[in-house]
């Protein structure tokens, strides 16, 4: 059960809430060279609780969030880009954006938002209070914009100490959204009580990154099976239930850039029967599709079976499968976690200063 108070625990009506959102999300340029936002998946997954709180009457919304790791302001990396795709995705609703996110600027534009609309302030990580987890800061932005509830939203950065996910819930109540409801709720019954046969999909690079994972996993994955560039640099387990891959695909030099045909059978083959799957990390090089096969073949086997319930997780995972979504809509997830560092924290059963700041149930 999710212990935290969400937004569903409390009176939302003529709330003025401060909801901290994590729209880190991919930035690009248009033909006109002007800043875009290239994915807007962690938009859209934060909607719901934003149409929650103006369903029941928030007086106003004011967004906070991230955007990179800037050092000190940065035009390339303002969230002014992402306030227009939020305003294109609520087109009934005034979206306003504000250059500061403390200040006199920011408690004038509080001040003339209408009734059931949403400010968003720039980029925190423009102000050094942010990282720090300063509490003046945190004071700066409740009282420049007068917030009378703080919503705790962004899921991907509740693994870090900072201003907006700790300093900033000691000074309101504090809640958490429906997104964080939803992702921490489906990535902790994936490791408390998952329904069997369960399977782990461990890839990626870095084994010191992954051990964690896979010692958290072990005792209660049925299978655990080991692709990316883990298993192409030798990972070796003794235990029965790991399995990792055997072959490889190669580019000239001799590299092992993708799982081989054998081992992308035997890995469909382990997954076919399992109740629940849990992936984290892309089994090749997926940025190039000659080495993206056994990943798209596995993401495609998990989201066209719809008896499994399939959790994707960490960036480059939950990055590749969203992209492989768009030419492939109906393909179908249990969850796709738009957290990277903050879902191997949370699965890895470390701290999550975040969700730790937010009020009990
Ligand atoms: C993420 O993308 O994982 C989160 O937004 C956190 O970003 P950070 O790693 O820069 O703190």
């Amino acid at each position: 059960m999710f212990k935290k108070k969400t937004i569903k625990d409390v009176d939302i009506k003529d709330q003025v809430v401060l909801l901290r959102a994590d729209y880190n999300v991919p930035l690009g340029k248009n033909d006109r060279g002007e800043l875009k936002v290239m994915s807007d998946f962690r938009i859209t997954a934060g909607l719901p609780t934003i149409k929650y709180l103006l369903e029941h009457e928030a007086k106003k919304i004011i967004i906070i969030s991230h955007l990179g790791r800037p050092k000190g302001r940065d035009d390339e990396l303002t969230l002014r880009v992402v306030a227009e795709r939020l305003a294109s995705l609520l087109p009934s609703v005034t979206v306003g954006f504000v250059n500061d996110c403390r200040g006199d600027e920011v408690e004038q534009a509080v001040e003339e938002m209408p009734k059931g609309s949403i400010l968003m302030l720039e980029n925190l990580r423009f102000d050094s209070g942010e990282k720090k987890n300063d509490e003046f800061f945190a004071e700066d932005i409740v009282r420049s914009t007068g917030a009378t509830l703080f919503v705790q939203d962004g899921f991907a950065v509740t693994h870090r100490t900072h201003a907006s996910t700790v300093a900033i819930a000691k000074l309101l109540p504090a809640v958490a959204g429906l997104l964080i409801e939803k992702e921490v709720t489906m990535l902790r019954n994936a490791l408390e009580k998952p329904k069997h046969p369960f399977v782990t999909i461990i890839g990626g690079a870095k084994v010191a990154d992954k051990q964690p994972l896979i010692d958290e996993f072990l005792p209660v994955a049925d299978r655990l099976i080991i692709g990316g560039k883990i298993a192409a640099d030798g990972y070796t387990s003794e235990n029965p239930q790991v399995y990792v891959a055997e072959d490889f695909d190669e580019n000239e030099a001799g590299e092992k850039l993708d799982v081989g045909p054998v081992s992308t059978c035997k890995i469909v083959d382990m997954l076919s029967g399992a109740k629940t799957v849990l992936w984290n990390g892309v089994l090749g090089k997926v940025e190039d599709p000659a080495y993206a096969t056994s990943s798209v073949i596995v993401a495609k086997y998990l989201g066209e079976n719809d008896k499994i319930t399939s959790i994707i997780c960490g960036g480059d995972t939950s990055g590749f499968v969203e992209e492989l979504q768009i030419n492939n809509p109906s393909l179908n997830y249990s969850l796709v976690s738009t957290g990277g560092g903050a879902a191997l924290q949370l699965l890895s059963n470390g701290e999550m200063p975040g969700l730790d700041a937010l009020e009990n149930k």
